[in-house]
């Protein structure tokens, strides 16, 4: 299927490690106009470097209004209009909690939610004024069940999958489409990390997942793509979970 992405102008954020760089990578290869956004400069430089294409880097606090607008401000002024709002960065940090701080708990929630809305907020007046244009927001399995010590996290991410809901609905008859993603487990260097400290970790993991593994960046990038293409055009509202069908498990003792 030609997805048709060569010269649509997309907006990336996170773009420099895990899922985000998978995305970056595919669809600079599609031969989409990118700015693609991270707090981090220098990984994003390379990433940047790396993919080619007609990919602009652009550091970027997406907890900050000022820096999201500054994406879609560049986005016009580069490429003269913003097809995809790809609300990607966002991180998890598990804590009983009991223990959570107010502190912590608002920083979750601004990278988490907050950075969403801001999306939203600088896309759309773009994209009506296009009357077309396509948000994709990157929640969390966390966001659809509880999970132990991500209870802040899962709220925010539960939020990030109304807001979107609400947006296809409300702009749905201008010309806008707003879907969430929901991966699972996937390999990036964060999970990595947090599961070698496990024997055996990252195999014993994925060997829980009903589809046998862990998932992987370009499992999420793929879907990116269709989601983001015309041929998804009548795809709107949704959560589509990428997760070996974790989502799909009821929690069962595990007896033996
Ligand atoms: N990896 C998983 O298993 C998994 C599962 C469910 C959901 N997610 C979600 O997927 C998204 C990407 O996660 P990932 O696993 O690729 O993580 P990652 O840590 O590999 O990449 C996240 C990127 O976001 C950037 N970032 C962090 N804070 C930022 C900020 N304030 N402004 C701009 N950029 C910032 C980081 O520098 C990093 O490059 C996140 O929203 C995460 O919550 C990941």
């Amino acid at each position: 299927m030609n997805l048709s992405l060569e010269n649509r102008v997309v907006i990336l954020t996170g773009a420099a490690s895990g899922i985000g760089l998978a995305c970056l990578k595919a669809f600079a290869a599609e031969g989409s106009a990118i700015i693609a956004a991270d707090i981090n400069a220098e990984p994003l430089e390379a990433a940047v470097k790396a993919a080619g294409g007609k990919v602009i880097a652009q550091t970027a606090d997406v907890t900050d209004a000022a820096q999201v607008q500054a994406l879609v401000t560049r986005a016009v002024k580069e490429f003269g209009r913003v097809d995809v709002m790809f609300n990607n960065a966002g991180g998890a940090f598990p804590t009983p909690t009991e223990q959570q701080s107010i502190e912590d708990y608002k920083r979750i929630i601004a990278l988490n939610l907050d950075s969403v809305f801001y999306g939203v907020h600088a896309a759309l007046p773009v994209m009506l004024k296009q009357g077309r244009g396509c948000i994709l927001s990157t929640t969390s399995g966390a966001g659809l069940n509880a999970v132990d010590g991500l209870a802040v996290y899962g709220a925010a991410k539960a939020g990030v999958i109304n807001l979107m809901k609400s947006v296809a609905t409300e702009f749905g008859n201008r010309g806008i489409r707003a879907n969430t993603i929901s991966p699972g487990a996937m390999d990036t260097p964060a999970l990595r990390a947090w599961l070698n400290t496990f024997p055996d970790g990252p195999a014993r993991y994925g060997r829980q997942i009903p589809s046998g593994r862990l998932g992987t960046g370009e499992d999420i990038a793929r879907a990116a793509l269709f989601l983001a293409s015309d041929a998804a055009e009548y795809i709107n509202g949704v959560v589509v979970p990428i997760d070996g069908a974790t989502h799909a498990r009821l929690a069962s003792p595990q007896l033996n």
